[in-house]
């Protein structure tokens, strides 16, 4: 099929590339010259995994290409998807971006003498695309839905560091339509990806199915760290001990007979600094303005978004009762990013406790494998020692501070001063007994629990 895709932002490269590499023919559309002139020479703008090799391969068999010419680009093709970005704008998602794609879009299709299907991949909340998306494309193509081209909306699943696997290999393929014609044209699209799980749904409850499956996510690990906190106000409790006990149920890690399955969801009921991301606090933000405005109460969500802000006081308070002064401390933080294996520091926890220790005075150290050019640029007026290489944050500090669990961390226990500082684990990563002055987020070193896993042998 002949695909067009606007956007290369992350969603819109990633699959672009994907829908290549399973025979696709797919154009991405970007308005942005350097981005046409680097993705067309196989240099991948996005720091993805297995990304660039797919890229190259692609252009090479030429089922991928980028251009700005979006005439050229529609010509003949069956499907147009939208992914383009849907930032919080403080109260609500802008819309602008997409609004605009449609425009044009819809312009294109005055001209189309085939059905043409209109995908939406962006993040929109409930409604938007039938109430909004829709009547711009009717009227700037003067030509009604279904009449001469269809509308769908089909959410996104890709999780950053493995965007490509998560698109190659889907959990679910969700199609939300309106007409037959639509979800036969989107259901071929997919048809490479055999033995996926396709729901077939209508436009709205597709575009909600992508705010449960985030607020969901969101919701648990939020969940975790206020347990985490009443764990913390009782000096025979670790929270790590209590998660085990929780992840045990056989409901959330069945027996088979071939032994127990742990589901990788357990990984989100864990304690920590809170989530980041471009993801998960936009859309427990946008999900709730639109239920504002839909004059509902969301108390819970609410709350998702409270506990996680309150998580960064949580862990400075930590620091504060460990080295009781701040001011003209050296303390070294460990990862920037928002979690391990991206470069991506975007609502990253780190960015507030590292704003929070240096209002208190402190001096910063600070490594991360990939996000350091990325911080950089947001602290560029303060003095703060960013390095790449681990030995160079760990030498003469007052507290080393945890905040992304990358594996180089794993055995910081070796480092001899690992065992003469504090060590504040905000990700609860490393092995407490391994540690002489050990801090966690729903533990502390003062503390000990008699809980013992008992293992067959
Ligand atoms: C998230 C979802 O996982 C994807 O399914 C979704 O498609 C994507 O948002 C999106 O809406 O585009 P992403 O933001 O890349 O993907 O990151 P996650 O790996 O889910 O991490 C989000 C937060 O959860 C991070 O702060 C991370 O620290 C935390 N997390 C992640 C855990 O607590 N446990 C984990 O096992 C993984």
């Amino acid at each position: 099929m002949k695909v067009v895709v606007f956007g290369t932002g992350y969603v819109g490269l990633v699959s672009g590339v994907c829908l290549a590499e399973v025979g696709h023919d797919v154009t991405c559309i970007d308005i942005n010259k350097s981005i046409v002139k680097s993705l067309n020479r196989g240099i991948s703008t996005i720091s993805e995994s297995k990304i660039s090799t797919l890229l190259l391969k692609n252009i090479k068999n030429n089922r991928f290409k980028v251009t700005g010419n979006q005439q050229e680009a529609m010509q003949n093709a069956q499907v147009s998807i939208i992914a383009v970005g849907t930032p919080f704008d403080g109260h609500k998602i802008d819309l602008s971006y997409i609004e605009k794609v449609a425009k044009s879009i819809g312009s294109e299709l005055k001209n189309h003498s085939s059905y043409h299907v209109v995908c939406v991949k962006s993040t929109i909340v409930p409604g938007t695309t039938d109430n909004i998306i829709k009547p711009i494309i009717e009227k700037s193509s003067g030509k009604k839905c279904d009449e001469a081209w269809g509308l769908a909306m089909n959410p996104e699943f890709l999780a950053e560091g493995t965007a490509i696997n998560d698109f190659m290999h889907p959990d679910r393929i969700v199609i939300g339509a309106e007409f037959p014609r639509t979800f036969n044209i989107m259901k071929e699209l997919y048809s490479p990806f055999k033995n996926s799980l396709v729901l077939s749904t209508n436009i709205a409850t597709a575009e909600m199915i992508k705010y449960a499956s985030n607020t969901f996510l969101a919701s648990i690990i939020s969940f975790s760290n206020e347990i985490a906190s009443l764990c913390d106000v009782n000096n025979k409790i670790d929270i790590l001990d209590v998660m085990s006990g929780v992840h045990a149920d056989k409901r959330l890690s069945p027996i088979l007979k071939t032994g127990r399955v742990k589901p990788g969801l357990l990984s989100f009921l864990h304690p920590g600094v809170g989530f980041g991301g471009s993801c998960f606090p936009k859309d427990v933000k946008s999900i709730i303005s639109y239920a504002s405005e839909m004059k509902l109460k969301v108390p819970l969500l609410k709350a998702v978004i409270n506990v996680n802000d309150n998580q960064v006081q949580v862990l400075i308070r930590k620091i504060v009762d460990n080295l009781q002064i701040i001011k003209g401390q050296k303390i070294t933080i460990l990862g920037l990013a928002f979690k391990p294996g991206t470069d991506d520091i975007r609502e990253s926890p780190s960015i507030k406790i590292i704003k929070a220790l240096l209002s208190l005075g402190a001096k910063i150290q600070a490594h991360d494998p990939k996000a350091i050019k990325k911080m950089k640029g947001i602290f560029s007026n303060e003095k703060i020692y960013f390095s790449e290489v681990l030995d160079d944050v760990l030498e003469k500090t007052s507290a080393i501070v945890l905040l992304t669990a990358w594996p180089e961390y794993k055995d910081l226990h070796f480092k001899s001063i690992a065992q003469k500082v504090p060590v504040i684990d905000g990700r609860r990563f490393l092995e407490k007994k391994n540690f002489k002055h050990y801090v966690g987020i729903g533990y502390n070193s003062s503390k000990s629990s008699n809980f013992k896993i008992q293992r067959k042998k």
